[in-house]
């Protein structure tokens, strides 16, 4: 157990602290580098996936800092984009300066250099290390358009309204499915965001919902400990009295559920799984060390440390 997990859950209980507490940051989507390369695997590994064209209309789960993953999306041919998230990380200002890093990456179609990142789709991509056979000369001189940039200007600024064919919705807290009409939305992604959802099962409800018929979605799943535990996947040596002080009130934590879950609750709800890739680790605690709770989680789920999932609406 870490002092600090436990620590800062305790905080959470005093009156107010919510208040005074700083927002804080979620970590990758302050860079337009990360968000350039995380929107590009997604699309590619989607494209892999049978995903035939840029999808008009996108939804991203979890933003975080800025919605750079978004606007790469957009300055790839989306045209209306909603963001749902529950806390309030990004802004404007932080959005703008995003945005401006990301037309000279897809200006200069800049190389998406292979860091040992997962997982690898790099493979898929030519010798320009970037999606030419998804993202060409003609499309990207439609989609980089100064007129068209304006409008994505201008949707930063005015979440919601609509300008020149263009939308961005910034949609904070959400918590059912009614900000999205039914079957409007051609692909939904998420990245690092799904393991903290606190019910999964309505989440995947909503995001059927959203989704046309043959609509897609792409998410990246991290069952690492969050640096809440020593190992990698100690967390699941705590009672649930334990985690429910580290929870505390915050607004978002981690569920604990494992990919088998991910999976089940995809299906129930009617999605088709089209790709699944897993990535095992070693080093992480025995199974003698598991609360009751996950003594008697399969093996496969245990090793987890990852997954990336694209599944397809009926
Ligand atoms: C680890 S951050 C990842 C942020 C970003 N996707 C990235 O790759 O850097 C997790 C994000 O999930 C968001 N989140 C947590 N619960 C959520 C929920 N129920 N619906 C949407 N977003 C949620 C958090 O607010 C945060 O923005």
């Amino acid at each position: 157990m870490t002092i600090r997990a436990v620590a800062k859950g305790l905080l959470t209980f005093l009156p107010g602290t919510h208040r005074v507490l700083p927002v804080g940051r979620t970590g990758g989507t302050n860079s337009a580098r990360y968000c350039y390369g995380v929107w590009l695997k997604h699309l590619t590994l989607l494209w892999q996936n049978n995903l035939r064209s840029i999808p008009d209309t996108l939804a991203e789960l979890g933003p975080g800092d800025s919605l750079g993953v978004g606007l790469a999306a957009m300055l790839s041919g989306v045209n209306h984009y909603y963001a749902l998230d529950v806390v309030r990380y990004s802004n404007p200002d932080k959005n703008h300066r995003v945005l401006d890093e990301l037309i000279e990456l897809f200006g200069s179609r800049s190389k998406l250099l292979p860091t040992g990142g997962w997982p690898d789709f790099y493979r898929y991509l030519g010798t320009d290390l970037f999606p030419s056979h998804i993202l060409t000369g003609d499309l990207l001189q439609a989609s980089l358009a100064r007129e068209r940039i304006q409008h994505i200007r201008n949707a930063i600024k005015d979440s919601g309204q609509h300008t020149g064919n263009i939308t961005i919705r910034y949609i904070v807290p959400w918590s059912d499915a009614s900000p999205i009409a039914a079957d409007m939305v051609d692909v939904i992604i998420s990245q690092s965001v799904m393991e903290h959802v606190s019910n999964i099962d309505a989440a995947y409800r909503c995001l059927y919902s959203w989704l046309k018929p043959g609509g897609m979605m792409s998410h990246q799943i991290d069952f690492k400990s969050h640096g809440l535990s020593k190992k990698w996947n100690g967390f699941r040596a705590y009672s649930e009295l334990l985690w429910k002080i580290i929870a505390g009130k915050r607004t978002y934590l981690l569920n604990r559920q494992p990919v088998s879950v991910h999976i089940a609750l995809m299906e129930k709800n009617g999605f088709d799984i089209v790709y699944h890739l897993k990535k095992s680790r070693e080093g992480g605690i025995q199974r003698r060390a598991l609360s009751p709770t996950w003594r008697e989680m399969p093996e496969d789920d245990l090793m987890c440390s990852s997954t990336f999932i694209i599944a397809q609406k009926h």
